[in-house]
């Protein structure tokens, strides 16, 4: 099996082929109330995908992203060990992942791989250590 780590950057099949799959997951978003269908992707860093969609609900507050979702099914496998996401917006819309998920990505890698649309037809990654510094930590609020 594939193995992915931090250290290396990963190569542009990898996240070409993430970003893929964000937007097959995009393609089966429930997003009737804003109309605007995300997906996401996180790679393991044992090589596996999951992937999950926006899911919204007629109470409007109870609605839950695609990143958050994509990273509840990585748990649930087991796995604990992002190393990369890749999102998608609607076509043509370039959409990164919102504060509250970032703030959840990063409990499980801070410095992880984000895949972006850049908007032009091509991808753009940045680091959630860049696009999140400084994230929530019980720890640190003890002192
Ligand atoms: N949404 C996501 O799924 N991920 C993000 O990073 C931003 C927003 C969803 C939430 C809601 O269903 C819709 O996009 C519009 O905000």
């Amino acid at each position: 099996m594939r193995e992915f780590t931090q250290k290396a950057p990963l190569p542009v099949e990898v996240l070409k082929g993430l970003m893929a799959e964000a937007r097959g997951a995009r393609d089966k978003a429930y997003a009737p109330y804003s109309g605007f269908p995300v997906g996401a992707a996180v790679l393991s860093g044992d090589g596996v995908v999951f992937r999950a969609c926006n899911v919204e609900n007629g109470s409007y507050g109870l609605s839950v992203c695609a990143e958050r979702n994509a990273v509840s099914m990585l748990v649930a496998s087991g796995r604990v060990n992002p190393v990369a996401i890749a999102v998608a917006g609607p076509p043509g819309v370039p959409c990164t992942p919102c504060g509250a998920c970032r703030q959840v990505l990063a409990e499980f890698n801070p410095s992880m791989a984000v895949v972006l649309e850049d908007g032009k037809g091509g991808l753009e990654v940045v680091s959630l250590e860049d696009l999140f510094p400084r994230p929530f930590q019980l720890g640190e609020s003890r002192g």
